[in-house]
């Protein structure tokens, strides 16, 4: 087996946001045999999934799954709805818009990128008048990215939504739901999104290696006409061959057992309580940072992320030496600054399979971090976030109460 690095003594603390710790219910589901992907039992397997997904990404049209990391699924939306030298309408809001900027234009796309600065969402009146100076209807997408992994900062869909509306432009809306799905709350259907793009390795609380197109009817009628060259990545093939419980080529079978296992624990769970547990430690996590004395890098408390915070260094100390001592001393990954942001910011995850007493611990970890690379700092960072805890705490319904429910 693949020796890992010596975790000398108790759990690693993986809290980057994703991928995330997997729960053993899941890691148990995936340890089964792999079966014949063109049974009985097999079609049945594919039946629950599309149905448990339709739950999660609150829509009643289908979900298309692919055995690829999100980057597949960026690339099955595009390849799927437009043509060579179509216009889209993207912003900068970080590190993944800048990339899925980049794919679209490898295949073709022309994309009108609006600056950012990286710590602001999606301004909705942007959006409108970019719109409403588009008379000839050349933009045929909009593409927002809902949480940026890089930045912690969230952009509101429904405004973006409404300022389309309210032009009456007709260009499809696509959204990366990444670093959102199942921790926050998103709704396909009722926010009129017409390509969800989705990944396992975060809120799913799976490994990497599946990831999600969620399709409104909109999206289907463009890809009738769409011309961009498209193999694997073709909706219509999936969704004939999802109808009968199977797929065009063989599916990642056991990390499908996985998902079948998560979908039951955000069930048992609830979405409701899962997003307010992941909005509750978000706040504990941002007065934690407040009590260092640090500054959040979202700019706009409306756009705060409630899966991960990134924090930024003072002045004259690196970020990514910071996490090195964090991981040598107490054995925690945190997450590193991206593209521009490298060295400047650390990321805090704190999403998935997730509770109060692995917040303390992850929260514990920055503030001893802190003080072993002399990084000036206030010390009430954790005593801050403890308290928001002891505030809020209700009581916790257990699996088997909730499974009686
Ligand atoms: C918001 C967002 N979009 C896209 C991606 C790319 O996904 P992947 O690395 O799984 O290809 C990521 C990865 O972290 C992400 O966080």
């Amino acid at each position: 087996m693949f020796q890992l690095d010596s975790h000398p003594s108790g759990r690693h603390f993986l809290q980057i946001p994703g991928p995330t710790n997997v729960p053993d219910r899941v890691l148990r589901a995936i340890d089964q045999p792999t079966i014949d992907h063109r049974g009985p039992e097999f079609a049945r397997l594919t039946f629950e999934i599309l149905e448990g997904l339709k739950e999660v990404f609150q829509t009643a049209g289908p979900v298309i799954i692919y055995p690829a990391s999100g980057t597949g699924a960026w690339e099955a939306a595009l390849v799927n709805t437009l043509s060579a030298g179509d216009r889209v309408l993207m912003f900068e809001t970080g590190h993944f818009a800048t990339l899925w900027r980049a794919l679209a234009e490898k295949l073709g796309l022309v994309v009108d990128f609006v600056p950012g600065d990286w710590r602001s969402g999606i301004d909705a009146a942007l959006v409108e008048a970019k719109l409403a100076e588009d008379r000839a209807h050349m933009i045929k997408a909009v593409l927002a990215v809902h949480n940026e992994t890089s930045t912690g900062v969230m952009s509101r869909i429904p405004p973006i939504r409404q300022a389309i509306d309210r032009v009456g432009h007709p260009a499809l809306l696509m959204v990366d739901t990444i670093s959102s799905l199942g921790s926050i709350d998103y709704r396909h259907e009722a926010w009129g999104v017409d390509v969800t793009v989705g990944g396992s390795q975060k809120g799913l609380m799976l490994p990497p290696g599946l990831s999600f197109n969620a399709v409104s009817d909109k999206a289907i009628a463009a890809s009738k006409h769409a011309r961009l060259p498209r193999a694997y990545w073709r909706w219509d093939e999936m969704l004939t061959m999802n109808r009968q419980g199977y797929f065009p080529s063989t599916p990642a079978t056991n990390l499908l057992y996985g998902l079948h296992e998560s979908i039951a624990m955000l069930r048992e769970e609830g979405l409701p309580a899962v997003f307010s547990r992941h909005a509750r430690h978000a706040e504990a996590t941002r007065r934690a940072v407040r009590g260092w004395g640090l500054e959040v890098l979202c700019r706009d408390p409306d756009k705060y992320s409630n899966t991960l915070t990134a924090v930024m260094m003072p002045d004259g100390h690196d970020a990514d030496a910071f996490r090195r001592a964090v991981l040598a001393q107490f054995d925690m990954s945190l997450g590193t600054g991206l593209g521009k942001l490298a060295g400047r910011v650390f990321r805090i995850g704190h999403l998935g399979f997730f509770n109060d007493l692995m917040l303390c611990g992850t929260l514990c970890g920055v503030e001893m971090g802190l003080a072993l690379q002399d990084v000036p700092h206030g010390r009430n960072g954790v005593g801050e976030a403890l308290a928001h805890l002891r505030e809020t705490t209700t009581t916790t319904t257990t699996t088997e109460q909730r499974r009686a429910a």
